[in-house]
């Protein structure tokens, strides 16, 4: 995605819906795609063991042939022990609320970890929660080797609010200096104008996670049938009825951003 100037999406996922939405949609639009995880929704799931055989065999048994990543979203350290063992591809670790020495401690020894077993990991360095990261902190943190990095450049997760003063691209652009060809990723995806996320993407971000914007969509489709008194209606309570504007509702989202992002049909 880098070096074709383009950003791969991670879509958190939910439950069966959510993940069966997110992967027909990849599939359709030939595009390649990141499943994310957080570890609310892996205990709302039952556990990572019970996420990553659901996506295993849903992927086998909708025939996906585009790339499909499977990645702990702001994994904790243990969390990412966990996230190895019930066989993930990809994990974050999110130490940005470490002093920075044992971020970088812990990223260094994860790193070694996941490289092992050939799963790809993406470090943070600064919050995301509106405030900018230190691009020398940066720099230390994308050497240790790690495959993308997030780092806070004024995003934010959920709604932005009314007086949000958008994205610090002289952050982004000094980060993307001091780390080199470091893929950078853009966590709160949801609700960044479009030229924003363009102008993000020719600075050096190649993911970018969207996970609020599905809910969303997912929410509002589900008022409306309800609202509309279809669940009322014959067996429109059946939850294959009832969840099916929701799934589709996202299905649109994500297709939105897979074109906005560039990825369409850049699977191999
Ligand atoms: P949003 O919920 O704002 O889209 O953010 C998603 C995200 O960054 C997950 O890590």
């Amino acid at each position: 995605a880098k070096a074709g100037h383009y950003a791969v999406g991670q879509f958190n996922i939910n439950n069966l819906e959510w993940t069966k939405s997110v992967l027909l949609t990849a599939e359709e639009l030939r595009s390649p795609v990141i499943l994310g995880v957080s570890e609310g929704a892996g205990k709302y799931m039952t556990g990572f063991g019970t996420v990553a055989a659901m996506v295993k065999a849903m992927h086998d048994e909708l025939g996906i042939t585009v790339p499909v990543a499977l990645h702990l979203d702001h994994g904790t350290y243990e969390g990412c022990y966990k996230c190895i063992k019930a066989g993930f591809t990809s994990i974050m670790f999110d130490g940005s609320h470490y002093p920075i020495d044992e971020n970088v401690e812990k990223t260094k020894e994860l790193v070694s970890v996941a490289h092992a077993m050939g799963m790809s990991i993406e470090a943070e360095v600064g919050s995301i929660g509106g405030e900018c990261a230190d691009p020398e902190e940066c720099k230390r943190v994308a050497d240790l080797g790690v495959d993308m990095l997030a780092a806070g450049i004024g995003n934010i997760h959920g709604k932005y609010p009314a007086n949000w003063k958008g994205l610090s691209f002289e952050t982004l652009d000094s980060i993307q200096k001091l780390t080199g060809q470091m893929p950078l990723v853009l966590h709160g995806g949801t609700g960044i104008p479009e030229d924003m996320i363009k102008k993000a993407i020719s600075l050096g971000v190649a993911k970018i996670n969207v996970n609020t914007e599905c809910q969303l969509s997912f929410a509002d489709a589900t008022r409306k049938y309800i609202e509309a008194g279809k669940d009322l209606e014959g067996k429109g309570f059946d939850p294959r009825k009832l969840l099916a504007p929701g799934a589709e509702a996202i299905k649109a989202t994500v297709k939105e951003k897979m074109e906005l992002f560039g990825s369409v049909g850049k699977a191999e």
